[in-house]
This record gives C-alpha cells, sequence and structure tokens, in this order.
C-alpha cells in the first residue's frame, strides 16, 4: 500500500512546487538556459542548482550593465529586484545536471590543477558560500570562455584574475573539462 503511494506522492510535491515556484519570465530564459534551467548548449551556462546569492548578482550584474553580455542584458533589463530574487529562487532549486562537455583527454590534467580552485569552488564543485558559483556539471566552454574573460579583464573579478594569473590557456580548458564532468 505505502509502496503504491510513494510514487504517486512525488510526483506531487515536485508538480506542486514547479506549478507554484514558477516566475512568467522563465518562460524567456528557457530559450537558451533550457527547461529548469539545464542548457543543452555548451556555450550556454545551465542555471540550474546554482547558489542563489551567487544568480542574484549576476542578474543584477547584466541589468546595470556591470557584467556585459550582448545576448543576456537585453533578456533582464526591464526586471526589478523582487523578479531577481523570485528568477534566482526558481533556478537554485532546479535539479542540476552533469554537462560533461569539455574534452575527455583533458579531464585528467584539470583534476591535477583543481587544488587551487577547490578551496572556495568546493572538494566536488559545489561551494559552500552562497556568493561563489558551483561549478560541478557546468558546460565546459562556458566555463572556459569566463575563464578567459577574467583572464583578458573583459568580466570583472579581482579575486578569479589573482587565482589564474599563473594559468595557461590549456590548463584553464583543462580545468573546464574537469568540472564539467563532475557530478555532485
Ligand atoms: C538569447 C539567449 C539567452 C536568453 C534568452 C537568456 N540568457 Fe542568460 N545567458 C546567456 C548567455 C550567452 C550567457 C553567458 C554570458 C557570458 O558569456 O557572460 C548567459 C548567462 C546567464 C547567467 C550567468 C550564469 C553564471 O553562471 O554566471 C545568468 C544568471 C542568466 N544568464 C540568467 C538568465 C535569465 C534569468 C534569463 C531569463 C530572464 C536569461 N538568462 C535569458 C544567454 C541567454
Ligand atoms: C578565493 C576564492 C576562489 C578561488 C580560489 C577560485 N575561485 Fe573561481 N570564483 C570565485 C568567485 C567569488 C567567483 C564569482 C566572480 C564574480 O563575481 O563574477 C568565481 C567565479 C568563477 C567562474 C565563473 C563561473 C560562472 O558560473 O560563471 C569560474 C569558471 C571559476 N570561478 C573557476 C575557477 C577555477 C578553475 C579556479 C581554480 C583555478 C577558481 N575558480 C578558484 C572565487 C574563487
Amino acid at each position: 500500500m505505502i509502496k503504491q503511494l510513494v510514487p504517486s506522492l512525488i510526483l506531487l510535491i515536485l508538480t506542486g512546487n514547479a506549478l507554484a515556484d514558477t516566475p512568467p519570465q522563465v518562460a524567456t530564459c528557457v530559450a537558451c538556459h533550457g527547461q529548469g534551467g539545464v542548457s543543452g548548449n555548451p556555450d550556454w551556462p545551465s542555471l540550474a542548482g546554482q547558489k542563489q546569492g551567487y544568480l542574484i548578482a549576476q542578474i543584477t550584474a547584466f541589468r546595470d550593465g556591470e557584467r556585459s553580455s550582448p545576448q543576456m542584458a537585453p533578456m533582464v533589463k526591464s526586471l526589478s529586484d523582487a523578479d531577481i530574487e523570485a528568477l534566482a529562487a526558481y533556478y537554485a532549486t532546479q535539479t542540476a545536471a552533469v554537462a560533461a562537455s569539455g574534452d575527455a583527454e583533458l579531464v585528467a590534467s584539470g583534476h591535477n590543477r583543481a587544488g587551487y580552485c577547490v578551496s572556495c569552488h568546493g572538494m566536488k564543485g559545489v561551494s559552500a558560500n552562497d556568493e561563489w558559483p558551483n561549478l560541478a556539471g557546468q558546460q565546459a566552454r562556458y566555463l572556459e570562455n569566463q575563464l578567459l574573460a577574467f583572464r583578458n579583464g573583459t568580466r570583472d573579478s579581482g579575486l578569479m584574475q589573482t587565482v589564474i594569473a599563473d594559468l595557461s590557456e590549456q590548463d584553464l580548458a583543462a580545468l573546464a573539462a574537469y568540472f564539467s564532468q563532475l557530478a555532485r
């Protein structure tokens, strides 16, 4: 009896949540960030399961022109702070997926270099701080592009710029491949 009830209870809880908490703007985001925030495009980041505080900071930075992206800016320019909080809460509670979209041959070398990173991004790519992004399972080319953007200053973070100062482009690609295949 209990065994038969459990699946329908779980279904009820899952659909109940999805219906109650989905902000209307999500309909716009789906085109690039995928259903439930799981992106199928290596250049576009997944948002599912990302840290809520980090999402709020990044969406706000796109809106206010502090993080520049010609694709993102028009999508968020008319969002209020409350809209941004609702979107961040929604995406932070969606189930993350593992993209594993990097060059498989670079994964081992990325693992060797990840010692630099785990103090902030966590042993398994899941950070302990709400302001620091999870990297586990993220799209590899997206991660690599962000590392290059920190390096050349088109994305501003003094912290990240310092951390990767001595790494080669090959190292950055390897780190992206490594984190992209990490399951939580
Ligand atoms: C036309 C495609 C497109 C649409 C639609 C879109 N985005 Fe994006 N989004 C991108 C791209 C491309 C990036 C990566 C930008 C970069 O390179 O910095 C991005 C990055 C982001 C990031 C940063 C993720 C991270 O890990 O730092 C967040 C958060 C985000 N988008 C939220 C949203 C939300 C919320 C919506 C809907 C209101 C939305 N996006 C709609 C293309 C899109
Ligand atoms: C001292 C803490 C710290 C360390 C160490 C660190 N990071 Fe970060 N990382 C951050 C913070 C904070 C951000 C968010 C930056 C921002 O506000 O744009 C970030 C952002 C990133 C992003 C962008 C993620 C996204 O979703 O857009 C990537 C990729 C990244 N870090 C990779 C790495 C790698 C690889 C290493 C190791 C070589 C590393 N980080 C080491 C703190 C750290």
